[in-house]
């Protein structure tokens, strides 16, 4: 076949290739009823002229915490008009204005006007918009480690819970979601004033879950046929290993890539095998390093070339590239997307600091291939 008609071809393994996007919302949510139902009754006094409790939703990446309050809030929708709910992803969403923009758009269908608009104006017409609609307000902040790095984040939070000051008849809930065990800290430090929430916890999926929902999910994205069910318990497998259901499902669709790409109509073991290999092992520390700037990369793989240097030399080696506040901050934000642990070791009479990677640093090599900045 030449290029064209490569490109052309109808014939293809994938029913429905949308089924293995990040954001993709499977049709029915397995095994999260417990959480649900939870977060139901602590919810449910919004609907009814009372206030939603405040909640933290906590557990390892990839147990569907982000899936679960998305199909919570759909249902929400559905059933009454007396809630509104707004998911923030606060990777993407990180200050006053874009949060409040958020909120603005659930409400309105659309953003407020990046300039001119001071943030008070809109914040008083959400307010007001909630009282005179007697509707309470579901704001969930989605991976909150992210805001917490921003200054603002305590005014963020105070803002949406304390409306109730100056809007008497606003009713304001929060759900804070996160993945990090280490932050609740931080959470409890940073926002104790205004934000002491309920807890729902995510534990892992056992291995018979994870099965049960890539098996779903390869019936929903694949043509009858194209893997048996032997392979998709070895794909569960390797996906249990790590926790996240992200690897499974990235591993459906590179397996799925790769055996076309073989022109072949059905996955093999060895297709699996090579999609961890090459990718799927890597989605955490992938999405963890997406978002890093360059001093922040090299000093990342930096560690990984050379794991017992200390943070002195460490920075030497960063050149020009780093300042000692540049660097601290840098560290600052390794530690804080938890790339890296840092601890004080005493060396003579003075003390060093000494930094470990969180991931094997061949994994972090093999994600970071560019060159170091010297
Ligand atoms: N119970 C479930 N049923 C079906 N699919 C699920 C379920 N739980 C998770 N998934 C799928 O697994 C993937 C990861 O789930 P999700 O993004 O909700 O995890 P998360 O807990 O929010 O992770 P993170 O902490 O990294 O944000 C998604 O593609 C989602 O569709
Ligand atoms: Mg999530």
């Amino acid at each position: 076949m030449n290029i064209k008609d490569m490109l052309m071809s109808d014939e293809t393994i994938f029913r429905d290739e949308q089924v293995f996007n990040p954001n993709y919302l499977p049709d029915t949510l397995l095994y999260r009823d417990t959480e649900v139902q939870t977060l139901v009754s602590l919810l449910r006094p919004g609907l009814r002229g009372g206030k939603p409790h405040n909640t933290l939703v906590i557990g390892p990446p990839g147990t569907g915490k982000t899936t679960t309050v998305h199909f919570l809030f759909s249902e929400i929708a559905k059933a009454s008009d007396r809630m509104a709910t707004v998911h923030i992803n606060c990777k993407l969403s990180n200050t006053k204005f874009a949060v409040i923009s958020e909120i603005h758009k659930a409400l309105f269908g659309h953003r407020p006007p990046e300039t001119g608009v001071p943030y008070t104006r809109v914040y008083t017409k959400i307010m007001t918009h909630l009282e005179r609609k007697d509707m309470s307000l579901v704001v969930a902040l989605d991976d909150i480690d992210y805001l917490l790095e921003q200054k603002y984040a305590n005014d963020i939070m105070y803002d949406i819970l304390r409306a109730y000051e100056q809007f008497p008849k606003a009713r304001t809930g929060v759900i804070a979601m996160l993945s990090r065990e280490d932050f609740k800290a931080v959470l409890a430090t940073k926002l104790y004033s205004v934000f002491m929430p309920q807890e729902v916890s995510f534990a892992p999926y056992s291995l018979q879950e994870v099965y049960e929902i890539l098996l779903a999910r390869s019936k929903a994205g694949f043509f009858p046929g194209v893997i048996s069910p032997e392979l998709v318990e070895h794909v569960a497998s390797l996906t249990a290993a790590h926790g996240d259901l992200r690897v499974g499902i990235t591993l459906l669709s590179s397996s799925g890539i790769l055996a076309e790409s073989n022109a072949r109509r059905f996955i093999t073991r060895e297709d699996i095998d090579t999609a961890y290999e090459k990718k799927a092992r890597f989605v955490a520390l992938r999405e963890k390093t997406a978002a890093l700037l360059p001093l922040e990369r090299a000093i990342l793989r930096e560690l990984a070339r050379d794991p017992d240097v200390r943070s002195g030399p460490l920075r030497e080696r960063m050149g020009d590239a780093a300042n000692k506040k540049s660097f601290s901050q840098a560290m600052a934000k390794l530690e804080s997307y938890g790339l890296i642990d840092s601890s004080t070791i005493v060396v003579g009479r003075g003390r060093s600091r000494i930094f470990t990677l969180t991931f094997p640093a061949e994994d972090v090599l093999a994600v970071l291939p560019d060159a170091v900045t010297r």
